[in-house]
This record gives C-alpha cells, structure tokens and sequence, in this order.
C-alpha cells in the first residue's frame, strides 16, 4: 500500500513497483522521493524547491521504520539533491535521529551523497522578484543585513501554497514506513526548520497502529506533535479517520503565530486510510492512494475540515 500526497505525483509509480516487487516500504519510499527531490517543476522539493529569505536552498528530509521505531532526518541541507537518502543514512549509520546544518553537510560529503545546485534558475528568478517586491527601499540598501523577522512573517502570509512531499508505505512483510522531503517554508528565516524533518510532528510510523505524515504549515504540527498524537489516537482505540479528526481538532488549538493550512495524511496498519485537510486547497490537499487489491493508483481528494 502507498499513500502520498499530491507532490509525490511523479514518484507514486516507482515506489509501487518497488514494492510489487516484492521490495520493503523503505526501499519504495526512499525511491519514489528521489524522484521527485530531482524534479525541477515541483518547486516545494528538492532541487527547483523555494529558497530561504538569502536565496539559499535548505533542505529538509526524514523517513522512519515502523518495525523497529527507527528514524533518520536531515535539517537545513544544502548543496545535495537527495536529502531523503542523506536521512535514510543516517538511520542506518549513525547512533544519531537528526542531523542539521554543517554537520548534515559533513555527513552528506561523507556518505558521498550526490552533490548538485539546488537552486535552479526559475526558483532564482522567483525569488528575485519577491525581494525587489517586498524588500522596502530603506532595507534594500544594506540588505541582507537587516532585521529579516518582519520579512518571515511576511513571506509566511503565502505559505498556504507551499508543500512538502510526505509518502507512507505497508510492503509484502507488513512493514509500515513514512518519508518525507521539503526545502521548507519559501523565503523564511535562514535555518528555519518545519515538521518535516521532526519525527513526532510531520511524520511518524509504527507497525502495530500505523503511519501518519503531515504537510503544509509545519509551525502548527511541531506545535501540537501532529504526527504523533495521531498514531496515540489509534494507540487508544480510535479509527484512523476519528484520529485524524482529533489532531486536526488539536490543531484549532491555535490561534497565534503562524496559523495556515494544515493537510494530514494517515493510514492504519489494516491499510485504512485518512486524509484531512483544514483548508480546501484544491489540487494542493489531494492524494495518490495505491493497494494490492487496486488496478490502478486512485488520485482522491482531502476531506476537508475547517479550522
Ligand atoms: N510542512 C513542511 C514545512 O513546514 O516545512
């Protein structure tokens, strides 16, 4: 079984035919999102993603192993496309769940992970055009070295739109696996980090309840553990679609700092899925959903439950 939101378009196909061959969840998601990491149309992603408010690409990236409680995650890495095998690696070795910034650099050059320019031209000249917008005259003469806090909150008003690419997997062995890869909230504050790469808030995977990952604003699922509580739902007998409802629920919570959209996607382990969205976001809170049983991959629509 796959589920994946719909950034994970062009990679849904790969990972399902890793696991009709009979390949593990680990494989088929780490697979299905390098596919997307080096696609330079999907501009949450990878290379061709948004860069922070310096222009820079920072990714984030995390995946985590159901079977054993495992997990390995990347923050803020720049200058490699592949941030969910440089976090994939460091699930497998090092004693560590997370690594961030130059020491996420050091490991990526160690590991000999595939080095590229993340920045592609279409991001460059988005971004250029942002800040010649925004910036005011004043800031622009000494700019970047100004108070760019106003400038995050700013750039966090268009952050409905941004995105993330979140797969979950159950292969032949009944092993569970969530992924996740992003370069983040576009134009925020250097070195920010969203939920994608904090296990327990964008992502979480256990075999005996099931997996849940989430996208768009990762402020408000670090802020109530989104990934997490949706699985201790189960955990306490909910079905994966009362769960989801509870952590949206949690999410309504909120009312200051950033608040935006919030799309959660799940699965228990009987292959039941949930996708709720607090938004209607149209294309952006879809999903590709693919079981044994399934002729085809099914693209489906968010239910939509308002915050
Ligand atoms: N949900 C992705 C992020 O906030 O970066």
């Amino acid at each position: 079984m796959i589920l994946t939101n719909c950034e994970g378009r062009v990679g849904v196909n790969k990972a399902r035919e890793v696991l009709i061959n009979n390949g593990s969840s680990l494989d088929a998601i780490e697979q299905g999102i390098r596919l997307i990491e080096a696609d330079t149309t999907i501009d949450s992603v990878g290379r061709g993603g948004s860069p922070n408010l310096l222009g820079e690409m920072e990714c984030d990236a995390a995946i985590m192993d159901g079977s054993n409680l495992l997990a390995g995650s990347i923050g803020a890495l720049k200058d490699y496309l592949h941030a969910i095998s440089v976090a994939r690696a460091v699930m497998e070795k090092l004693p560590h769940v997370m690594l961030v910034g130059e020491g996420a650099h050091q490991f990526a050059q160690e590991i000999n992970a595939e080095k590229a320019d993340m920045l592609s031209d279409e991001a460059r000249i988005k971004h250029e055009k942002w800040i010649r917008e925004n910036v005011s005259t004043d800031d622009m003469k000494n700019w970047p070295n100004v108070s760019l806090a106003k400038y995050a909150w700013l750039s966090g008003k268009d952050y409905a739109s941004g995105g993330t690419v979140v797969f979950l997997a159950i292969d032949a062995k009944e092993n569970i696996v969530a992924g996740t890869s992003t370069s983040g909230w576009a134009r925020s504050y250097p070195g920010r980090l969203g939920d994608s790469p904090i296990i327990g808030a964008g992502l979480y995977a256990d075999n005996r309840y099931g997996a849940c990952a989430c996208t768009h604003n990762g402020e408000m699922t670090i802020r109530t553990s989104t990934a997490r509580s949706v699985i201790l739902y189960m955990k306490k007998g909910a079905s994966v679609k009362e769960a989801c409802n509870e952590a949206m629920r949690d999410l309504l919570y909120l009312h200051e700092g950033q608040i935006g959209a919030v799309v959660i996607h799940a699965i228990d382990k009987n292959g039941n899925a949930c996708v709720v969205s607090s938004h209607d976001l149209k294309e952006k809170s879809s999903y590709y959903l693919w079981k044994d049983e399934m002729k085809s991959i099914e693209h489906k629509q968010a239910e939509v439950i308002k915050l």
